[in-house]
């Protein structure tokens, strides 16, 4: 990671809100030293980006794969004034910017996966893993993007599912500093428009770049499961399932495709 490039792409696009970039060449992982600098009393926006992560986490306990040039490992630390209960679109935020930030450098396939995967067709090609932690005064808030850049056999196989990197869609691949350049930029833009309208103006947003809307699905959320038709995301990015019960809102668990549809 050339820190230097780095901070000239962010000057470039004015970025001026974050206080501080930590760049590393290797470090156990982005969200963990995120939360190391929570622990230390920051106290306003700060970057980490590493090249590598020797202990990345994904979501559900999962490991993420992170060797140094095969993807960008990025965590945006937030104070938030609002309640948790409130940032629930956070989540799928931070999916749609890091989805306008590829989609603008040239990735056109890309699709959205309720709450904050970006596919290419059935491969993944960007995680998000947010965690919360709250002291006396703010929520604070790490935003830890894992995008796949530049991926060999060997890892394909290690991470064993499918999976897709940003650059074989571009003849020209962005940098690593760009590419955490511009999705930084999207975040910061998409969060202060969080923070002032919430989710809804995103809604239609979302909804039009979701690879799985008007398809069966089943969401799995520890043993339960729930079968139906999906509908998109509401106001509030609750996912919306179109149920033999009637439509339900559901704000946590992982969308498969259902059996029938697999069959199909
Ligand atoms: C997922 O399971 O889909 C979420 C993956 C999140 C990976 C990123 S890489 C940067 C940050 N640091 C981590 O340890 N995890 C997140």
């Amino acid at each position: 990671m050339d820190r230097e490039r780095l901070l000239k792409y962010l000057a470039d696009n004015s970025v001026e809100s974050v206080s501080e970039v930590h760049t590393f060449s290797e470090i156990d992982s982005t969200n963990s030293e995120a939360k190391r600098l929570i622990n230390n009393g920051i106290e306003d926006i700060q970057l980490v980006v590493a090249d590598a992560q020797s202990a990345g986490r994904g979501r559900r306990g999962r490991d993420w794969v992170s060797p140094s040039g095969c993807g960008l490992y990025l965590s945006l630390v937030y104070p938030f004034s609002i309640e948790a209960d409130d940032l629930q679109g956070l989540s799928l935020i931070a999916a749609l910017s890091a989805h306008a930030a590829i989609r603008n450098l040239g990735v056109e396939t890309l699709q959205l996966k309720w709450p904050n995967d970006l596919l290419v067709g059935n491969k993944k090609l960007s995680g998000i893993l947010l965690e919360l932690h709250n002291d006396s005064i703010q929520t604070w808030v790490i935003i830890g993007i894992g995008i796949n850049y530049k991926l060999t056999d060997d890892q394909r196989v290690l991470i064993g599912r499918p999976v897709a990197g940003v650059s074989e869609f571009l003849s020209e691949p962005p940098s690593i500093e760009q590419l955490a350049a511009v999705v930084t930029v999207e975040l910061l833009r998409n969060i202060g428009e969080f923070i002032s309208s919430g989710f809804s103006t995103f809604q239609s947003e979302w909804n039009s770049n979701d690879g799985y809307l008007e398809r069966d699905i089943v969401i799995k959320k520890g043993n339960s499961r729930k079968i139906g038709l999906y509908k998109g995301v509401d106001e509030n990015g609750s996912l919306l399932l179109q149920t033999a019960d009637g439509l339900q809102r559901i704000s946590g668990g992982e969308i498969f495709p259902s059996v029938c549809e697999t069959r199909g």
